[in-house]
């Protein structure tokens, strides 16, 4: 797929160095979507990418509206942005409109037979279509836009073209939606500054998986660390996005009226094979009569599931792990999560709330963020309740959440 000189052709790979370099090609993809934070530079970059990567003749980007609930073109590879301008597509009326309102993927051979397809968009943009991939631009189960190429330039679009397009419209989606938060937000140079070391570190082996003469074993274990450095950088922009949307009042919390303990149980359910791996032993201590709380379910999950994790993460191996629940009068409920692990100093303590705050001992001994705590604490001050934690190094920790019952 990609010739030795960076140019991308169409015939389909096979060999697994063939896929390496288009995986490779992709990190870089993903690397240059996340270098600026300019829409419109954005938008080009993904349009003459979908371009490229199908061979098709055009490709345009259309952006959901959400208060007028219609798609809007927002860049072509073949007309100025200025001719986009007023071309508004009603999702019911169009090709785009059908793969917006059912988040589906859709490969069109001949647009003329196909009754989705309304020649007033072509004939609106002046490009007569043949034929067209469209793919939904989704993140964090939200709709973006959709993204699409017209016209192969030779045969027909095909699955891998279609697969390509999918893959691009999912990082192109988190790139906007960045983009968007970053132009409203003031965290922007922070989380720059972090997204520096894994775009480094991934930059540094790509580099290496370029030289010749890698034996197989070699070139397996640059692929993993691309990937690893990957899952962290989508882990770090959803967590980020999550945490903007929490500090910006975004975030629609839905509150319901459920029994923690079961929430707590099913918590531990998720982590449990992780406890067993670490061979660490797990205590609970949940009263037996402990209050429902009315709150939103979810949220609380996300919290119990974080506090979890760390005590997982930065415990020893053979460690314990205490889960306590109990109520506080008749309107509170504290739940403890207490572990045998690295623990913390008190200068640490004092970050540990901070954005990206990761202590050097907890990063000698495990992957994260840093954002997991920042969540936490939004979430539950969100809900009326607050955290306190105790630590000692080399000792453990116990974090402790309290809870109102019932929302102010
Ligand atoms: N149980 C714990 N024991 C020791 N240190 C902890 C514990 N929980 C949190 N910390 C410290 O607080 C830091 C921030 O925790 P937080 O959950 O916010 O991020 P993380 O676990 O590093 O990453 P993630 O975003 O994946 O949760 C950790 O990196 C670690 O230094
Ligand atoms: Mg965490």
């Amino acid at each position: 797929m990609i010739a030795m000189d960076g140019e991308l052709r169409r015939d389909t790979p096979t060999d697994p160095g063939e896929m390496l370099m288009i995986y490779q090609k992709f990190i870089d993809i993903f690397k240059d979507l996340a270098s600026t934070f300019d829409l419109d530079t954005i938008l080009r970059k993904i349009i003459h990418t979908a371009k490229d990567l199908t061979s098709a003749e055009a490709a345009s980007i259309l952006l959901y509206d959400e208060p007028n609930q219609g798609l809007h073109f927002a860049a072509m590879t073949n007309a100025s942005k200025e001719a986009l301008l007023h071309t508004m597509v009603v999702p019911k009326e169009s090709l785009a409109g059908w793969v917006a309102t059912n988040r589906e993927s859709v490969i069109v051979e001949d647009v003329h037979q196909d009754k989705r397809w309304f020649t007033n968009v072509s004939k609106k943009i002046d490009f007569p279509t043949r034929n067209i991939i469209a793919v939904p631009m989704i993140t964090q189960n939200t709709l973006i836009g959709v993204l699409e190429v017209l016209n192969k330039s030779s045969g027909t679009f095909d699955l891998q073209d279609q697969g390509f397009l999918e893959l691009l419209g999912s990082q192109a989606a988190v790139a906007i939606n960045n983009t968007r938060l970053f132009q409203q937000s003031d965290l922007i140079s922070e989380l720059v500054h972090e997204l520096r070391t894994p775009l480094g570190s991934m930059s540094t082996v790509a580099y290496l998986l370029q030289r010749p003469g890698l034996s197989d074993d070699q070139r397996l274990s640059l692929a993993q660390t691309i990937q690893q450095e990957t899952e962290r950088l989508n882990q770090m922009a959803s967590d980020y996005l999550d945490f903007a949307r929490l500090e910006s009042g975004r975030i629609f919390f839905r509150a319901t009226t459920f029994n923690l303990a079961d929430l707590l149980a099913e918590c531990i359910e998720i982590v449990r094979s992780k406890i067993d791996h670490e061979n660490q032993t797990l205590m609970i201590d949940i009263e037996p009569q402990l209050s429902s709380i009315e709150a939103d379910r979810e949220k609380i999950k996300q919290v119990i599931l974080n506090f979890l994790s760390n005590a997982i993460k930065y415990n020893s191996r053979h460690g314990r792990i205490e889960v306590k629940a109990h109520n506080l009068g008749k309107n509170q409920v504290q739940v403890s999560f207490t572990d045998t692990g690295i623990g913390m100093s008190p200068d640490d303590l004092q970050h540990l709330f901070e954005r990206f705050f990761r202590s050097s001992n907890a990063v000698a001994v495990a992957d994260g963020t840093g954002l997991g705590l920042s969540i936490c604490k939004q979430i539950i001050e969100a809900h009326g309740g607050s955290i306190r934690v105790n630590s000692e190094v080399n000792l453990g920790s116990t974090f402790t959440m309290l809870l109102p019952t019932t929302l102010s």
